[in-house]
């Protein structure tokens, strides 16, 4: 059986968190994610490496099992719509609420909204369930510049501070999910690996903040 362990860790600011909390179960990586280009990095267990990719990617690396176990925000798992992931553990690191948005003058008003967005398929859920029929505007950043200039009427984005929206004259509406991070495992590795993969998920749940 091979015992080695791939863990796919969010790069950008899950990363920034995840590393403390790798470290707080001993794992780290033997050169510096934050300076170095590579995207493998061998830890100082020698069966277990990281591999630092972007956020929308971890779940097809663990789906596909070539990585064991991953390291995702709620916001993508949500995109990504698998029920062949296990998710055993909230993290509890990059803490957000996915929410919608808009210009304090749109708000409340009827008709077909135009929402701008990267979660197309949370946000077609969300006005779905709703009862709404909206028009969905594919975006992949900076939502918050869609309602001032007219593309959009809303947005569904990301929010902790509420800074970003409020810098672009923007005011939150609904809450539709809290979001934090997830550990996500691969299901046969789940199987075929549990002698090092449970004990890991219990360590961890140890030293996660509550
Ligand atoms: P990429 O750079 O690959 O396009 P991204 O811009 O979504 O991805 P980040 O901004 O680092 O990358 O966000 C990665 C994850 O961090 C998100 O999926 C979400 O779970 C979490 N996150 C994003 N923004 C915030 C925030 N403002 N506060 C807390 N967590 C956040
Ligand atoms: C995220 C998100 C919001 C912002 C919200 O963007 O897309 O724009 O954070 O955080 P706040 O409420 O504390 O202001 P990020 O900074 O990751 O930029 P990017 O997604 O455009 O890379």
């Amino acid at each position: 059986m091979n015992d080695e362990i791939t863990i796919a860790v969010s790069k950008g600011r899950i990363l920034e968190e995840a590393l403390p909390l790798l470290e707080r179960v001993d794992v780290r990586p033997l050169e510096n994610p934050g300076t170095s280009r590579k995207l493998i990095f061998q830890t100082n267990h020698p069966g277990m490496k990281l591999i630092i990719i972007r956020a929308v990617d971890v779940p097809t690396y663990v789906l596909n099992g070539c990585a064991d176990l991953g390291i995702a925000g709620k916001d993508v798992l949500m995109e990504y719509e698998s029920d062949n992931l296990y998710e055993p553990l909230d993290l509890k690191i990059a803490s957000c609420r996915l929410m919608s948005a808009g210009r304090k003058d749109t708000a409340g008003t009827g008709g077909r909204l135009r929402v701008a967005t990267k979660y197309v398929t949370t946000t077609r859920n969300y006005f779905a369930e709703k009862g709404q029929q909206v028009e969905i505007i594919k975006l992949y950043g900076s939502m918050e510049l869609a309602p001032a200039l007219g593309l959009s009427d809303q947005i569904v984005d990301l929010v902790n501070t509420g800074n970003t929206l409020r810098a672009n004259g923007l005011i939150p509406f609904e809450n539709i999910a809290e979001i934090s991070s997830r550990l996500i495992v691969n299901k046969a590795a789940m199987k075929m690996k549990q002698d090092i993969i449970k004990p890991f998920i219990k360590k961890l749940s140890e030293v996660i903040d509550r």
